[in-house]
């Protein structure tokens, strides 16, 4: 990883419906158009009508990350850009955690989540009762959630990570030892660019990011000479070892936009690949990738049944939500850069 933070991207705003679709005609066959321009028209219009802003993570589908989307990035950055939305309504194209830090961050808000069973295995892996064990096993360590949790897990938290800082919120704390839950693999990734520190982990995962091996890196490397390797650290150490750069998924499309490799594989989810491409024509993307079935939980029909009805509306148990807030804004006070 490298200390280079990724801002949040803002679209370009309500195109006509031609120029939509040039953004995703590498991805959208033309001849399924026609059923989603009416879903984007109905979209567009209806966040106008009710002031209202999408924020949309980078595994979105490029049909609503290139058509709909106000906001689009990794998680810091959508947990960065929700505290300043002066909109009244805030539609999160992610999955539930992503919705649960918005509304923390920007409580008067109404956040709605288009389906309320988009979930995370991360945040599935760990309760309060377990972090309340773990500070009575570790007393006096501090704990570092990462932003994959639910808030009842980071009420339980002295702060937040998310994969694009956790590297220096480790530092930040100056203690020798740390708890970084509950992604044992970040951990372990962050363990290797901070050995003086002693990082304490949990055995969750991303069921997405842990089913890549370094077989895979070795095969597409001998498939295609020269290709560059980027994976996300929420991948298992030994793949990351065989990768040559490893960041958030924001801090994956910066490197992809800056160095501008031939030929590229993203060793993530499959979306990314193809929200990169659409602007990136002349840069070849070599798949493998895995599908998160959460994040894919998100279709234009839901969001335009989220604006239209207003639901799912996200809301945080006020008896931890300033402690969840607490933990979140700690680490938005972290120095990045
Ligand atoms: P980023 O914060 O890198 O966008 O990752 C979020 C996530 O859920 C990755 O699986
Ligand atoms: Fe959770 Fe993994 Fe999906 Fe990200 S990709 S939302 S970490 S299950």
């Amino acid at each position: 990883m490298t200390a280079t933070i990724a801002p949040a991207s803002r679209m370009p705003g309500a195109l006509p419906l031609p120029d939509l679709y040039a953004r995703v005609s590498r991805h959208v066959p033309a001849i399924e158009w026609p059923a989603l321009a009416p879903d984007i028209e109905a979209i567009l219009r209806l966040k106008r009508e009710k002031n209202a802003v999408i924020l949309a993570h980078n595994y979105q589908a490029p049909e609503i990350f290139h058509t709909v989307a106000d906001i689009v990035g990794d998680s810091l950055a959508l947990a960065r850009e929700a505290v300043t939305v002066d909109a009244d309504i805030i539609v999160l194209a992610g999955v539930h955690f992503m919705a649960e830090t918005a509304k923390l961050l920007n409580p008067s808000k109404t956040v709605l989540i288009p389906d309320m069973g988009a979930g995370c295995s991360l945040a599935d892996s760990i309760t309060a009762e377990d972090v309340r064990a773990l500070r009575r096993t570790y007393p006096g360590v501090p704990v570092v959630t990462y932003v994959n949790t639910s808030a009842a897990v980071k009420a339980e938290s002295d702060l937040c990570c998310t994969s694009g800082n956790a590297v220096q919120v480790v530092r930040s704390l100056n203690a020798p030892r740390v708890l970084m839950i509950p992604d044992e693999f970040l951990a372990q990734n962050v363990q290797a660019e901070v050995p003086e520190v002693e990082i304490l982990t949990w055995a969750g995962h991303c069921e997405v990011h842990e089913r890549f091996t370094p077989a895979d890196i070795r095969d597409v490397r001998e498939s295609y000479p020269g290709v560059t390797v980027i994976a996300h650290p929420e991948c298992p150490p030994d793949v990351v070892a065989e990768s040559d750069f490893s960041g958030s998924t924001a801090m994956m499309m910066d490197y992809v936009v800056q160095k501008r490799p031939a030929q590229v594989v993203l060793v993530t989810e499959c979306s990314m690949a193809d929200n990169i491409a659409a602007a990136n024509p002349d840069i070849e993307f070599i798949k493998p990738c895995n599908m998160c079935p959460h994040m894919k939980r998100m279709s234009l029909r839901n969001i335009r049944r989220s604006l239209e009805t207003l639901t799912h509306e996200v809301t945080v148990d006020p008896a931890l939500a300033d402690r969840a807030r607490a933990a979140v804004e700690r680490m938005l006070a972290v120095r990045t850069r």
